[in-house]
């Protein structure tokens, strides 16, 4: 089938190469130049594993521009633009706005549009008014993939979900669109037919759920750290409780990215315009709770070193989370900047996300306390702690012995509790945990 994807970020571009991959012929649109010519030229935009190679092995069914009319003739358009925190809190949702309304001249009767953005609920209602009367219909169909699975969790997602119009047209849009994912819903995989309110709750409230799951495990960990308990052993213990589930309760320095900070953030900015804001009134201290996380490590490293002027801190990890390049909203780059900014001369280190930091470290203004290197070991030389704020795997294997060597003070924060804390203390470290120790 004809397929286009407007906005070809981490969920557009991996959704496009994705279908095409499928067996679709697919048009990518997307209003940045630059992204649009990578994507051309078959070279991933960003860091996501088995993205390029899907790129570049289904180059013949792929298509880029940065021109709408390209949508011209797809019997499916897939929306897949970002939509970012506005300063309130709430979603901005001028690109999806945008997006539409450039898309209406190219639309034909019958054609399919479907959200795969994330949206306040009500948007697809919205949206259907716009969509209409161009003889068009629309479906909302959200996209749970996470970074790092990107292509995995496309391909082989959990479930898919469709949200459609409670009418004959919805059950028809709802066959093109199996058509469209005829080999995933081969697999088995869960289909799950529902109202647009619905299709668009579930991926807000499956966000807050997972958020909510981590920083309840950080409150464990705050207590943890005043009583003397051990936050893994703790998680690994209720974990063993089918109906609570081990995933998703690692303590650290929690969560960052994309999706989860605005997601839970934008939720509750919507239920208060619905006037039901103190439904959601835990995830403001879902977030509270997350964003201690990020000061603690400051805390100890205080603690142990006393002023932080001029002390060299060695920060392992950049990106949000590992294997992806992905700086957004990251708790290891804050920690960075909130330790340059007590005067200490950070030197941070990641295998992939050194580039998008350093522009953010310069429009920061902070170059002067800040050193990136990829390298994790050269950044340790010299420092009075290392910080491990991203569990990159070969953070979590280094020989501690070796690092002992480089350092000139050994003490090691684990901000992610990915550290075999024992062969760090024998390796003669002072270990501190985040709600372990
Ligand atoms: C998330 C959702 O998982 C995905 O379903 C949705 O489509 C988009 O948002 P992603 O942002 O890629 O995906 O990252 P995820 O793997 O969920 O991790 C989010 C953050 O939580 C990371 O910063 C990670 O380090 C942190 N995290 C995760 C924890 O601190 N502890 C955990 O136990 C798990």
């Amino acid at each position: 089938m004809k397929l286009s994807v407007i906005g070809c970020g981490y969920l557009g571009a991996v959704h496009a190469a994705s279908m095409a991959e499928l067996g679709h012929d697919v048009t990518g649109i997307d209003v940045d130049p630059e992204r649009i010519a990578s994507l051309s030229r078959g070279v991933a935009p960003f860091h996501e594993p088995g993205f390029n190679d899907l790129l570049v092995a289904n180059q013949q069914k792929l298509a880029f521009s940065t021109d709408m009319s390209a949508a011209n003739g797809s019997r499916v358009h897939f929306l897949a633009v970002g939509t970012p925190q506005s300063s309130d809190g709430s979603v901005d949702m001028t690109y999806v706005n945008q997006a539409v309304s450039d898309l209406l001249p190219h639309l034909s009767p019958g054609d399919l549009v479907v959200g795969k953005s994330t949206v306040p609920v009500g948007t697809a209602e919205r949206l259907l008014t716009m969509v209409e009367p161009t003889g068009a219909h629309l479906m909302w169909n959200p996209e749970f993939l996470r970074e790092g699975f990107a292509v995995e969790d496309t391909l082989s997602p959990d479930r898919l979900v469709y949200g459609v119009t409670d009418d004959d047209a919805g059950v028809n849009d709802t066959a093109i669109l199996d058509e469209v994912y005829a080999a995933i819903l081969a697999k088995d995989t869960p289909r799950l037919v529902m109202n647009f309110a619905t299709a668009e709750l579930v991926k807000v409230a499956a966000n807050s759920f997972l958020a909510t799951k981590i920083s309840f495990i950080n409150a464990m960990a705050e207590i943890a750290d005043v009583t003397g308990a051990n936050v893994t052993q703790l998680a690994d213990a209720i974990g063993h409780d089918d109906r609570i589930g081990r995933r998703f309760l690692n303590a650290g320095i929690g969560f960052g990215g994309g999706c989860l900070p605005k997601d839970i953030r934008g939720f509750a900015a919507r239920a208060t315009e619905l006037g039901v804001g103190e439904a959601l009134s835990f995830l403001k201290d879902v977030d509270d709770i997350n964003l201690r996380r990020r000061r603690r490590v400051q805390e100890i490293l205080s603690a142990e070193l006393g002023d932080l002027t001029g002390k060299k801190i060695a920060v392992w990890g950049l990106a949000f989370k590992p294997d992806s390049d992905d700086i957004r909203d990251s708790p290891a780059l804050d920690i960075v900047e909130s330790l340059a900014r007590a005067g200490a001369h950070v030197t941070g280190s990641d295998p992939e996300a050194t580039g998008p930091a350093t522009r953010r470290i310069q429009s920061a203004g902070l170059e002067d306390s800040v050193t990136l290197e990829v390298d994790h070991l050269s950044a340790a030389r010299g420092a009075d702690a290392i910080v491990v704020a991203t569990e990159w795997q070969h953070f979590r294997t280094t020989d501690a012995s070796v690092v002992a060597n480089l350092v000139n003070n050994p003490l090691v924060v684990d901000g992610r509790n990915c550290l075999p804390a024992g062969e760090w203390k024998q390796a003669g470290f002072v270990y501190r945990g985040m709600g372990r120790s």
